[in-house]
């Protein structure tokens, strides 16, 4: 395994690979990984013959009263878990080189990061689209590994790429949890034991929305109401959004027809966290 901290070095690497015809899977993190990283790790390792992880904090997706600065940083630790799955290369950019003084372009795609999480976060898409723009043009993967756990980042991710024309595929990973339900989050560490104990709500109000969706209640409203009162009435969490939505718009869907997504951002004191569940009836 490589670690390359330099834009020139990982192209100058890739030169070589492409040659041969390699297939090429990109992963991009913030690192601190965890099994939901890894599982993303894990599939494209069984897909490609080159593995990227990019690990890189991107200062431009947090907002200025957001976690940047405490975000957890662990190149060793990482580093190592990365070396167990077998990735071939480790992309560690600088900020001072993905964002020199000068700097600025921005990739916005419209209206879709204004929704659900875009609401208390309002920059942060366009930081998010921004920085995997850069890494798409810097490495130049065949597939692009993403996971389902921040849906409304692969929705906005998939438009960016349709409609800049950018040749990667997009593979989507399912969601990682631990053994109680709750999603696997880097945010998961600051939640104090009791939250951490209250959190698993999120996901048993969600499944049992699901399971409602199939016993044949198609009301956005009364499941809305259902999670929201199981939530209120079983933890401390302050609902931040909690929405019913087509997942390809992400507009509001007030009657189920087809399929879509109930997502939701939860705080505990001030740690945010996300989740959702997709559905489809026929
Ligand atoms: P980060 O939060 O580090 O997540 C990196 C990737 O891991 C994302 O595609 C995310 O959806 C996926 N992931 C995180 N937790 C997961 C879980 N429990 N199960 C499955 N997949 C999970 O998302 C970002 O970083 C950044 O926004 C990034 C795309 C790297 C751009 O900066």
């Amino acid at each position: 395994m490589r670690v390359i901290k330099s834009i020139k070095s990982i192209r100058t690497f890739l030169k070589t690979i492409k040659i041969k015809n390699k297939r090429i899977g990109l992963v991009p993190t913030m690192g601190a990984l965890h099994k939901g990283h890894l599982s993303l790790i894990q599939k494209s390792r069984r897909e490609n013959d080159i593995i990227i992880l990019s690990i890189f904090v991107n200062p431009k997706q947090f907002g200025p009263k957001e976690d940047f600065t405490q975000y957890p940083r662990q190149e060793k630790k990482d580093e190592l878990l990365a070396k167990k799955e077998k990735v071939d290369i480790i992309f560690y950019p600088s900020v001072e080189e993905l964002y020199p003084k000068d700097y600025l372009t921005y990739v916005f795609v419209d209206e879709l990061g204004e929704k659900l999480c875009g609401q208390s976060r309002p920059n942060h898409f366009q930081g998010v689209t921004t920085i995997v723009a850069k890494l798409l043009n810097i490495i130049t993967p065949d597939t692009l590994y993403l996971g389902q756990k921040d849906a409304q980042q692969v929705i906005i991710i998939n438009k960016m790429i349709q409609n800049l024309n950018i040749p990667v595929k997009v593979k989507t990973c399912p969601i990682i949890r631990e053994p109680d339900g709750l999603a696997m989050s880097s945010r998961n560490r600051y939640l104090s034991s009791r939250q951490r104990k209250e959190a698993p709500i999120l996901f048993q109000s969600l499944k049992s929305a699901k399971k409602r969706i199939q016993k044949g209640e198609h009301r956005s409203a009364a499941l809305l109401q259902m999670i929201q009162s199981n939530i209120e009435r079983n933890s401390s969490g302050r609902i931040d959004y909690l929405e019913c939505v087509d997942n390809q718009s992400l507009n509001p869907l007030k009657k189920i027809t087809s399929s879509g997504m109930i997502a939701l951002a939860v705080k505990f004191g001030s740690t945010r966290l996300i989740d959702n569940i997709e559905f489809k009836i026929k």
